[in-house]
C-alpha cells in the first residue's frame, strides 16, 4: 500500500495530467488564427472583437472570457447596461442584439464578433427619448432605476417580437398572432426583475407604448 505522500503525488500528477490533456485537445480543435495572440510573458492573451455598438464601430482586443456585458461596462464605458446578478437571472443587463433581446453577462463578447449592438444609450438621448423611454417616466416605471435600463431594452424588444409573431408560453394557439394583453406583457418581461417592485408601473408604460390598456 502507498504511503500517504505517494498518494497525495499521483493524485496531482494525475490531475495535471488531464489538465494537459484537456488544454491540448482545446489546442488542436482551435484554428490557429482563432487563437488568442501571444503576449510577453505573464500579459493576459488577447483576441480581437468587432461590433457595431449603438452605430457605432468599436474595435477591441479582449480576454476571451470577456463577457459582452463587461466589454459594454468595463471596455466601452457604456455604464447604461446595468450588472446585477452576472448569473443570468435578474435581467438588468439586458441589451438588444441584432434585433434580438439577450442577458449579456450570459454571453462572451468574441461570440459577437461584427454584431450590432444597442443599449440603453441608442436607444434616445436626453433631449430626445425613445417612446419607451418617455412611457416610463410618464408612468414611473421605476424607483431606484437599477433595473430600468434592461426593463426598456427589453420592453422594445417584446413588442418587436409579439410585431413578428414570436410566440410565448401564454399564448395557447402559438401559431396565432400574439396579441398584447397584461398576461402576455406579464410572461414575456417575467425575466426583468425588479427589486423595487415597479411592475404595474411597468406594465402601464409598455402598454402605453403598444396602444394598449395594461
Ligand atoms: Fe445579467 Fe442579472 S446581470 S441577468
Ligand atoms: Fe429599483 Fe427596479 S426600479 S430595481
Amino acid at each position: 500500500m502507498p504511503a500517504m505522500s505517494d498518494t497525495a503525488e499521483f493524485a496531482l500528477s494525475r490531475r495535471g495530467v488531464l489538465a494537459g490533456s484537456a488544454a491540448s485537445a482545446v489546442a488542436a480543435a482551435a484554428p490557429a488564427e482563432t487563437m488568442p495572440q501571444r503576449t510577453p510573458s505573464g500579459a493576459t492573451p488577447t483576441m480581437p472583437v468587432r461590433l457595431t455598438v449603438n452605430g457605432e464601430k468599436r474595435e477591441l482586443a479582449l480576454d476571451p472570457r470577456t463577457t459582452l456585458l463587461d466589454a459594454l461596462r468595463e471596455h466601452l464605458h457604456l455604464t447604461g447596461t446595468k450588472k446585477g446578478c452576472d448569473h443570468g437571472q435578474c435581467g438588468a443587463c439586458t441589451v438588444i442584439v441584432e434585433g434580438r433581446r439577450i442577458n449579456s453577462c450570459l454571453s462572451l463578447a468574441l461570440q459577437h464578433d461584427g454584431d450590432e449592438i444597442t443599449t440603453i444609450e441608442g436607444l434616445g438621448t436626453p433631449d430626445k427619448l425613445h417612446p419607451m423611454q418617455a412611457a416610463f417616466v410618464k408612468h414611473d416605471g421605476y424607483q431606484c432605476g437599477y433595473c430600468t435600463p434592461g426593463q426598456i431594452c427589453s420592453a422594445v424588444a417584446v413588442l418587436d417580437e409579439i410585431k413578428r409573431d414570436v410566440p410565448s408560453h401564454v399564448q395557447g394557439d402559438l401559431t396565432a398572432k400574439a396579441r398584447f394583453s397584461n398576461m402576455e406583457l406579464r410572461e414575456r418581461m417575467s425575466g426583468n426583475i425588479c427589486r423595487c417592485g415597479a411592475y404595474s408601473n411597468i406594465a402601464e408604460a409598455v402598454a402605453d407604448v403598444a396602444g394598449e390598456r395594461a
